[in-house]
């Protein structure tokens, strides 16, 4: 296979969504218990907000739910891929092209749940565009609503690369996605990440694409840091990327994928 072409995965929306839908139930499952479990939900007319919500894969399983979905992303490929498809499942939700640390909610809707998974806060890349997101959310919350975020923790001691690798096959097309991450930068928190994707297509046709990324590094301490500067989110769970309601975390150093339950006074 030639060179692997220098493509922002998230302009490939088809590709990111055969990855990543894998797991759309299960999380969904989560956010909901955690919402009846948290939340001041009636189990009517509940609403649900999520940042950079990419393909909308969250937004689609909600929608069929019965939920309100809303949902912004910088890409508007991204965009355009979800409205397609809520589109075609005759779903109706608000979407809109935004930046998770600037956003303003059309009409000044406010929420019962936002959320913001699989280490997508991680693309804030300084400590006010972090604590200027967390302000947002707070603000797009109604009282007593949930912000459920799931971030990767970094080990500051490691020092090799770490790889992942999914395959996902889905109406003929396969994906192989291999990401590596390499040790932080501890004068810049910044973690260099790096996602290969091979994809064969229907008629055997393979093609290579590969995304370069720069995320922010948390420790436990760093975390808490932050969330200590928006005093009107609250800690109240703990959990991890199993997404099991009933497994509960420590926000320290002992595990690295945490998802935090977060409620507004
Ligand atoms: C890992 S994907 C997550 C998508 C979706 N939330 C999900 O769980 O499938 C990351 C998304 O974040 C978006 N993104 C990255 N930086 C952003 C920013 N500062 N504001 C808004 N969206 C951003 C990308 O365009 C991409 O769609």
């Amino acid at each position: 296979m030639p060179a692997p072409a220098q493509i922002d995965w998230y302009d490939t929306p088809l590709y990111y969504d055969i990855i990543f839908d894998a797991d759309t139930v299960e999380e969904t499952d989560f956010l909901e218990t955690i919402f009846d479990r948290h939340g001041n939900g009636n189990g009517k007319n509940r609403s649900v907000l999520e940042l950079a919500c990419g393909s909308g894969r969250l937004i689609r399983e909600f929608g069929t739910r019965g939920w309100r979905g809303a949902g912004f992303d910088a890409n508007p490929r991204m965009l355009a891929f979800a409205r397609d498809l809520l589109e075609k499942k005759k779903i109706t939700a608000l979407l809109w092209e935004d930046r998770m640390e600037s956003f303003t909610v059309p009409r000044g809707k406010k929420f019962d749940l936002v959320h913001c998974l699989v280490s997508t806060f991680k693309y804030l890349l300084t400590e006010d565009d972090a604590r200027a997101s967390l302000e947002r959310v707070s603000a797009a919350l109604k009282p007593g609503g949930i912000f459920v975020l799931g971030l990767h923790l970094t080990d500051y001691r490691e020092s090799k690369v770490s790889h992942e690798r999914w395959v996902v096959t889905r109406d003929g097309i396969e994906v192989v996605c291999n990401t590596r991450t390499w040790p932080v930068d501890r004068g810049t928190r910044t973690e260099a990440m790096r996602s290969r994707l091979r994809i064969t297509l229907p008629d055997g046709t393979v093609q290579g694409q590969e995304t370069r990324w720069t995320v922010r590094s948390y420790s436990a301490a760093q975390l808490r840091r932050l969330l200590g500067k928006v005093t009107s989110l609250q800690l109240v769970a703990c959990h991890d990327f199993r997404h099991d309601p009933d497994e509960h975390r420590k926000l320290d150093d002992s595990y690295a994928d945490l998802v935090l339950v977060l409620k507004k006074s």
